[in-house]
């Protein structure tokens, strides 16, 4: 009796250790490339005189699947130049917003799966809050591009008080849609998802709640 109670506890806890393992290895599950990798590379990197399809600084264009590819090698973040580059923190240069230690797991645990170019991983959140939807779309597309010390346009959507003054004349609607007589964004890299376009005209037409 005494060796089975020690055999089920040592077991019990082998099993907990690898599932800890486990967890702590897979520190970010779900990763999709268009919804979670490519904004970072876009909003990051594809400023004017950096790495979108225009400049294309180092011969890298970093704003679409293939030209992100050629600074990456699957399953090896480290010897990934894009990576090692963020990591360090040498990219992006100075104004730029830095990678977050969170931002830099999610690109290394993506490289580590094999850098799969995969989309709509995970079924559409359609609530419309902004704390918990609107502000992260922006988060991760646009600020990168449009913060206080890098303004596009003049336009500043790090906070709600700021993000709100791009709303007048449909100026945030219009630029996300693509429709005819705004500036296309996010600039040079495509649309966002349906859902997150969804997301921002449902909160839009709730007459932008500070939720
Ligand atoms: C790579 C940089 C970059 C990214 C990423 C980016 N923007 Fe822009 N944005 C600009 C620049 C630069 C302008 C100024 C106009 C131009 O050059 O097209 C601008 C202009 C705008 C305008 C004014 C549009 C108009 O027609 O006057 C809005 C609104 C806007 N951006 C919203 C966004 C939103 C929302 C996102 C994220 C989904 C985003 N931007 C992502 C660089 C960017």
């Amino acid at each position: 009796m005494k060796i089975k109670i020690s055999a089920i506890l040592f077991v019990s806890f082998a099993s907990f250790l690898f599932l800890t393992n486990c967890t702590s290895e897979v520190a970010t599950p779900n990763i999709c490339f268009k919804e979670d990798i490519l904004p970072l590379f876009v909003s990051n990197c594809t400023q004017s005189g950096c790495h979108n399809g225009i400049d294309k600084e180092e011969d890298l264009d970093l704003s679409n699947y293939e030209g992100i590819m050629k600074s990456i090698k699957a399953n090896h973040p480290y010897q990934s130049e894009s990576w090692t580059q963020i990591n360090s923190g040498e990219m992006p240069p100075s104004p730029y917003h830095k990678f977050t230690k969170y931002e830099k797991n999610q690109i290394k645990h993506w490289i580590k799966s094999g850098a799969p170019n995969s989309s709509n991983c995970r079924t559409c959140d359609s609530t419309f809050t902004y704390k918990a939807r609107i502000e992260p779309i922006l988060n991760k597309w646009c600020v990168g591009c449009h913060s206080a010390s890098d303004a596009g346009g003049g336009y500043d959507l790090s906070s709600y008080d700021k993000t709100i003054l791009a709303i007048p004349y449909s100026k945030l609607e219009g630029s996300i849609l693509h429709s005819a007589g705004f500036s296309a964004m996010p600039k040079n890299a495509g649309s966002l998802s349906d859902c997150d376009i969804t997301a921002i005209k449902n909160w839009l037409a709730a007459g932008h709640p500070n939720n």
